[in-house]
């Protein structure tokens, strides 16, 4: 059994080193992104050494740092990592047991809403640990290869009309064009070019006239449609995007003679050339700040498919495309993500072992949601043959108390996320020393 004890990398002068804030400040030039966590640590200054590509920003490590380890994890964050705003205890000294021992692993998230830099530079701060873009994935991260087209996508997106809406619409309109996508429209854009499109008052009238904007023309054509997180004005996005996939060729204000056609397949529901609909985060429940869960994008989903139900008479299903977890897209592009983030690691740290090129063997995904974070790792099947392996904490959204027995059978329960990864490194053969 091979017991891992990392030799303490840092000499101070001898060698550069995992800039761990709060292992070892040298005097040189201060690094910008982390500096205010840094200063809080009571390091006042730290030299930037190797930069791998891939490995931006507050993250570095050099030739004399482990090597990182063949196994990894994925961390949910809502209900392991963090409750809404607060740190859960002990997640802030597992991230940092595994950076200092330069063990892999990725943030994948259902959550959403803000730009992944500013959803990590938030979560450093509240976890207190020098996090980056380049092991994050949130519940919209993939919609970034819609934009341009490729595996994922029919057709890019960039130059096409696309509806984005979710809990603030204009917010996500600003993610969507960073992603590439140079034709926004929100609800609120619509409702203010045709308020009867909505024959009652706004709730967000206030909201709606400050973000939105003039349509390209009176009634463009929508090309896609694409629900960024959990929306807030239910109603008002109901209708729209309903009224689009009624649409004649996704022109707002058609309705299309196909609609209801008994005799053409799916009663003609959506067999006019209507825009594509995309979820992004399939959870009816998550972990929020109240002592019971609450309903997530999933419960919006099922209202948009429940009034579309009555509206086709039942005739044909709502055609969707959901991502997020459990879905298998969703932990594809997760398992890219770290697999690239391990290989900047390994870039850093030369060794001639020839495992060096395998791809990862394990990764552990420790989450709190037995239908999304454990289903989803029990279910998806890496075309690189890396196991993935299903680890669920008591500090969530399953509470065996209410629910019984996880719905999706996870390899190990355990407490919280400390103990997630000591049962990984004990399986792994490590000591886990430092964690616990
Ligand atoms: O809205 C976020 C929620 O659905 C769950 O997030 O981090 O537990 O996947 P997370
Ligand atoms: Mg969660």
């Amino acid at each position: 059994m091979r017991a891992f004890r990392p030799r303490t990398v840092l000499g101070s002068a001898a060698s550069a080193y995992i800039q761990r804030p709060h292992l070892h400040p040298t005097p040189s030039s201060p690094v910008r992104t982390i500096s205010g966590l840094l200063r809080r640590r009571g390091a006042s200054y730290l030299r930037p050494s190797i930069h791998a590509p891939g490995l931006s920003r507050c993250y570095s490590i050099d030739r004399k740092s482990p090597k990182p380890p063949s196994f990894a994890f994925a961390f949910d964050i809502d209900g392991v990592l963090l409750h809404v705003a607060k740190p859960i205890p002990g997640a802030t000294q597992t991230l940092e047991y595994l950076q200092r021992h330069n063990i892999p692993f990725i943030l994948l998230t259902n959550g959403g809403g803000k730009h992944e830099t500013e959803r990590v530079a938030d979560l450093s701060s509240r976890l207190g640990v020098p996090l980056t873009t380049d092991n994050f994935v949130q519940s919209h991260t993939p919609f970034r290869e819609l934009a341009h087209g490729g595996p994922a996508a029919a057709e890019a997106l960039q130059d096409k009309n696309v509806l984005v809406t979710g809990s603030d619409a204009a917010e996500c309109r600003r993610i969507a064009e960073r992603y590439g996508f140079r034709h926004v429209i929100t609800p609120a854009d619509i409702l203010a070019a045709h308020p009867a499109v909505w024959p009652f008052d706004p709730l967000l009238a206030d909201l709606y006239a400050a973000t939105a904007r003039p349509l390209p023309t009176p009634n463009p054509k929508i090309d896609a449609i694409f629900v960024f997180n959990d929306p807030r004005d239910w109603a008002l996005d109901i209708q729209i995007i309903l009224d689009l996939l009624q649409s004649r060729g996704g022109v707002l204000g058609t309705y299309s003679p196909l609609n209801g056609r008994a005799d053409l397949e799916g009663g003609g529901w959506q067999r006019d050339g209507q825009p594509p609909l995309y979820f992004s985060n399939p959870d009816l429940l998550w972990s929020a700040a109240y002592h019971l869960p609450r309903f997530g994008q999933g419960a919006f989903q099922a209202a948009v498919a429940g009034v579309w139900a009555e509206v086709t008479g039942g005739a044909a299903p709502l055609r969707r495309t959901a991502i997020g977890k459990p879905h298998a897209r969703t932990y594809g592009f997760a398992e890219r993500v770290l697999d690239a983030h391990r290989a900047a690691l390994l870039d850093v740290v030369p060794n001639d072992d020839d495992d060096d090129s395998k791809p990862l063997r394990t990764v552990y995904m420790v989450g709190d949601n037995p239908a999304s974070d454990i289903r989803g790792a029990n279910e998806y099947v890496s075309p690189a043959g890396t196991t993935w392996t299903s680890v669920l904490v008591r500090t969530g959204v399953w509470d065996p108390e209410r629910g019984g027995p996880p719905a999706y059978e996870p390899k190990a329960i355990v407490d919280d996320v400390r103990g997630a990864v000591a049962w990984a490194l004990e399986r792994e053969g490590w000591d886990g020393e430092g964690l616990k």
